[in-house]
Formats: C-alpha cells, sequence, structure tokens
C-alpha cells in the first residue's frame, strides 16, 4: 500500500537531522555531484526562476543558486521540518510547506519546475508531474533526478549494497526505517523508459534522460 502524504512528511520530520549527512554518506558525496550535473542540463539563458519542488534541505535549489545567484528559486516541500533546515542554510530562499500534488502557483509561472529524489514519494505520479506541467510556462522546462536501479555486473553488486547494507548503516544512523522505506521505493519506481512514457502523458516533450554513475540515478528533462 503507498504511504500516505502524512506518513511521508513525519518521516522527513524524523530524519530532517540526519538527512545531509546521510545522503553525503551513503552515496559517497556522489549526490553533490549529481544534483550540479541537473544545473548544468537544465539551465539556458531563458531559465530565471525555478521552482524546486520536494526541495527538502534546499540542496537541489541551492546549487541552481550557486550557479547563479541572481536566480529567482523558489522551494516547496511537505516536512516542515526538513524546509527549516533548508532555511538555515540560506535564509533569503522563499520556502513553501504544500504538496507537489496541489502547488500554490498559478498556471504558467516557472520557467523551469526542478525535483530531485522527490518524485517517487509523490503518488499518484501522473498527477504530481500534471501539476508540474501546469505551473511551468510555455516553452518552459523540467528537470527531474530520481533514483534508478543499474543493469548488468554492476548492477548485481549494486543490488547488494543497495538491499542489504545502504538500508543497515541508515537505519541504524537514523534509528528509524527511514532507509527500509528508500530501498522499497526505489525498487518500486518505473524503470526510465516507463517514466519517459508518464512524463509523455503529463503534457512535456522533447523528453531526455541521462544516466547517472552506470545508472544509479537518472536525470529526465523535458519541456511544455
Ligand atoms: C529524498 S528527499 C529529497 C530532498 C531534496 N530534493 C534533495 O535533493 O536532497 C524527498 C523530499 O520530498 C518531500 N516530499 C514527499 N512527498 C511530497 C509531496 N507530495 N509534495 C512535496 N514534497 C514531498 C519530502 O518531505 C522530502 O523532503
Amino acid at each position: 500500500m503507498e504511504p500516505t502524504e502524512h506518513d511521508i512528511a513525519s518521516l522527513f520530520d524524523v530524519i530532517s537531522g540526519q538527512y545531509d549527512l546521510l545522503n553525503h554518506i551513503l552515496s559517497g558525496y556522489t549526490d553533490v555531484r549529481w544534483r550540479r550535473r541537473v544545473v548544468r542540463l537544465s539551465m539556458s539563458q531563458q531559465v530565471k526562476t525555478i521552482l524546486d519542488v520536494s526541495t527538502g534541505t534546499g540542496d537541489m535549489a541551492l546549487a541552481y543558486k550557486h550557479a547563479n545567484d541572481a536566480l529567482s528559486v523558489y522551494g516547496v516541500d511537505i516536512s516542515r521540518e526538513m524546509l527549516k533546515k533548508a532555511g538555515l542554510k540560506n535564509a533569503a530562499l522563499p520556502l513553501i510547506n504544500a504538496s507537489g500534488l496541489s502547488l500554490p502557483f498559478r498556471d504558467n509561472t516557472f520557467d523551469l519546475v526542478s525535483c530531485a529524489f522527490g518524485i517517487r514519494n509523490i503518488y499518484p505520479r501522473e498527477n504530481g508531474l500534471k501539476e508540474f506541467f501546469r505551473v511551468v510556462r510555455p516553452h518552459g522546462r523540467v528537470a527531474i533526478l530520481e533514483f534508478s536501479m543499474p543493469r548488468g555486473l554492476f548492477g548485481r553488486v549494486y543490488k547488494v549494497y543497495f538491499e542489504k547494507i545502504l538500508p543497515l548503516l541508515g537505519n541504524l544512523i537514523s534509528r528509524t526505517k527511514a532507509y527500509t522505506y528508500l530501498k522499497s521505493s526505489v525498487e518500486a519506481f518505473p524503470d526510465p523508459g516507463t517514466f519517459c512514457r508518464m512524463l509523455a502523458s503529463a503534457g512535456f516533450k522533447n523528453i531526455k534522460t541521462t544516466n547517472l554513475t552506470r545508472g544509479i540515478a537518472t536525470i529526465y528533462t523535458g519541456e511544455k
């Protein structure tokens, strides 16, 4: 059964204190490089306003600000505690406690909507993607970073780390079951081909995928 928004918000509220550290430890700081790659792939001269959905502790939103401080970047998340951590990193970042399923913005507002490791938690995912589409302006962009499961020999080795070591370490350090949820939510997430079709159904065109670290994560970009 899919968790409710309330369950997910509570889970992230609880792990908010250890979230960044665990991200960096469990990914060997690769998460930082992945977000920078999202910035490079999605930025253009036309992008001036960005909405980062599921912004959490703000690292995706701040990666855009680090690339260009003149950008107007907004962050949205359902977890108040995660947003508090984001606010401590940059007090000037506009942060809104709202759901990706019901964004408090007018149609066609942003040049770009980004979402890093967030769409996996938004149910129903199709409705989230439609909502992203609604708030992007015509010819604007979407950039989504999400875990994927690598294939082949590397995939088999990674599976052992991802299914056994990561939940064990993550749960131990966070003293929660959050990293068991991470494992099951990644395994339940559609493969890149299926997710591209979902983006197309939401209305996006020119959808492209970029494999990161042999397929551990994938960046999806598209246009309205
Ligand atoms: C894995 S964290 C990712 C945080 C950040 N984007 C990053 O790159 O580290 C997922 C975030 O999605 C948020 N989230 C989950 N469901 C959401 C929803 N329906 N609407 C908005 N945010 C949501 C969670 O509260 C959490 O902060």
